[in-house]
């Protein structure tokens, strides 16, 4: 298990490992001390390299390692380290997913490119490395267009841009990045389709709604971003989405593991792909779809690549949402308020809490998609799930400074 300590939900799946049976070895960049408890009381080993810059030398490493010691599977579910482990996987012979299967899923691009091929609707998209480049690709897909990197996470230097002027302005903002992807802007409602798969099936599936999109979110700090796992992903108005998930994973021809698809509902009900990793969706949403059927995905995804099924059968009950909130003004945490009233009156319906306490410093709300704590909802009625969710984005206040 590659980085078993980071991100923060890592160990949860170390823990679902040795649930399932497994023998771990954990390898990570962070010292053996500074592993969270959780991970290396599940670990039979772990091995620590310097970083995880050089893929090359790490494999050769690990070669050396292993030895003899007979390794069954490499799984990592943190994109930065997703080639590594096919890497891996490729020099000591064990299957899964190779370096040629994983690109698609890491290169916004590629990923992209098999998607049209199988006729399934990505926007209107280039690539290129050049700013000539972005330009061309403005003008061949028309504004307004989405300027990001090709192998971005996190919404990072993601622009939205409308016309050739706004474009001029993001234009020097872009050097510091690689390849960038052109696409046409979709508008509309923006949801995920994340799956846990063993042996080509689909053993569980979600659907989320982003209240609002990510981009938006991200760029208005006053907003409480709203994730929201749906207690019935089998509506109709979602039946588009739902097919297109199916499609893009057949596509990939994946087969074992986590995947978070996102994907647009424009206003006219068209269905257009948006990406995909393979791996968990990150801020902590793995929890909230904890909450919508009272399950462990972190064990049943553990299940699901040890064993090739779960031990017990997944039910959704409840629509589930985190809240994510951000302070009013800079420095640390002085106050919060609003809390104790709101527990009050939804408490019941509340699953989690977790807030910087008061004096602690807040964080940078554009670096991290968890802000400065969130509140976790539940309601088995959509329309209630929502209410609780939106009075604690707007009820629920922070400040510091
Ligand atoms: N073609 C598009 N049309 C409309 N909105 C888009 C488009 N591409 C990206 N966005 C917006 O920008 C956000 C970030 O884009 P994308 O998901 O591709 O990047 P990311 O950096 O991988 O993000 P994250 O890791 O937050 O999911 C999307 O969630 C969406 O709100
Ligand atoms: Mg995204």
């Amino acid at each position: 298990m590659i980085s078993p300590g980071y991100p923060a939900e890592m160990p949860f799946f170390v823990r679902g490992l040795a649930a399932a049976g497994a023998r771990v070895i954990g390898l990570g960049d962070q010292p053996v001390d500074a592993l969270p408890h959780l991970a290396r009381d599940n670990l039979a080993a772990y091995w620590q390299i310097p970083s995880f810059g050089d893929e090359h030398g790490i494999v050769d490493d690990i070669i050396r390692r292993a030895g003899d010691i007979d390794i069954d599977g490499v799984e990592s579910l943190w994109e930065p380290t997703m080639v590594l482990a096919a890497r891996l996987r490729e020099a000591l012979g064990v299957a899964g997913m190779t370096v040629e299967q994983t690109i698609p899923f890491r290169d916004k691009e590629a990923m992209k490119r098999v998607l049209d091929d199988a006729d399934i609707r990505t926007p209107r998209h280039r690539s290129t490395t050049t700013i000539a480049g972005v330009r061309e690709a403005a003008v061949a897909i028309g504004f307004p267009i989405i300027v990001k990197p090709i192998a971005g996470a996190g919404s990072s230097d993601t622009y939205r841009v409308d016309d050739q002027a706004a474009l001029e302005e993001v234009l020097p903002r872009l050097g510091n990045v690689p390849e960038l992807s052109v696409e046409e802007f979709v508008d509309g409602e923006e949801f995920t389709f994340d799956t846990i798969c063993a042996n080509g099936a689909v053993l569980y599936e979600n659907i989320s709604w982003y209240r609002p999109r990510p981009l938006i979110a991200r760029s208005l700090e006053w907003i409480s971003p709203i994730t929201l796992a749906l207690r019935d992903p089998t509506v109709d108005h979602l039946a588009g989405g739902r097919a297109m998930g199916h499609a893009v994973l057949d596509a990939l021809r994946f087969r074992d593991g986590f995947t978070h698809m996102e994907w647009y509902r424009t206003f006219d009900g068209e269905v257009v792909f948006g990406e995909i990793g393979a791996r968990p969706p990150g801020a902590r949403t793995v929890d909230v779809m904890n909450y919508t059927c009272d399950t462990d995905l972190y064990t049943r995804w553990a299940e699901a690549v040890v064993l090739g099924h779960f031990t017990q059968p997944v039910v959704r009950s409840y629509n589930a949402a985190a809240v994510m909130k951000r302070a009013q003004g800079q420095g640390p945490i002085r106050a919060i308020e609003g809390l104790g009233r709101l527990l009050s009156e939804f408490g019941d319906s509340v699953t989690s809490v977790d807030l910087l306490p008061i004096g602690a410093h807040r964080r940078d709300w554009r670096q991290t998609l968890l802000s400065d704590g969130w509140v976790m909802v539940r309601h088995p009625e959509l329309a209630s799930c929502i209410e609780i969710a939106d009075r604690f984005a707007s009820d629920l206040q922070i400040y510091a400074g």
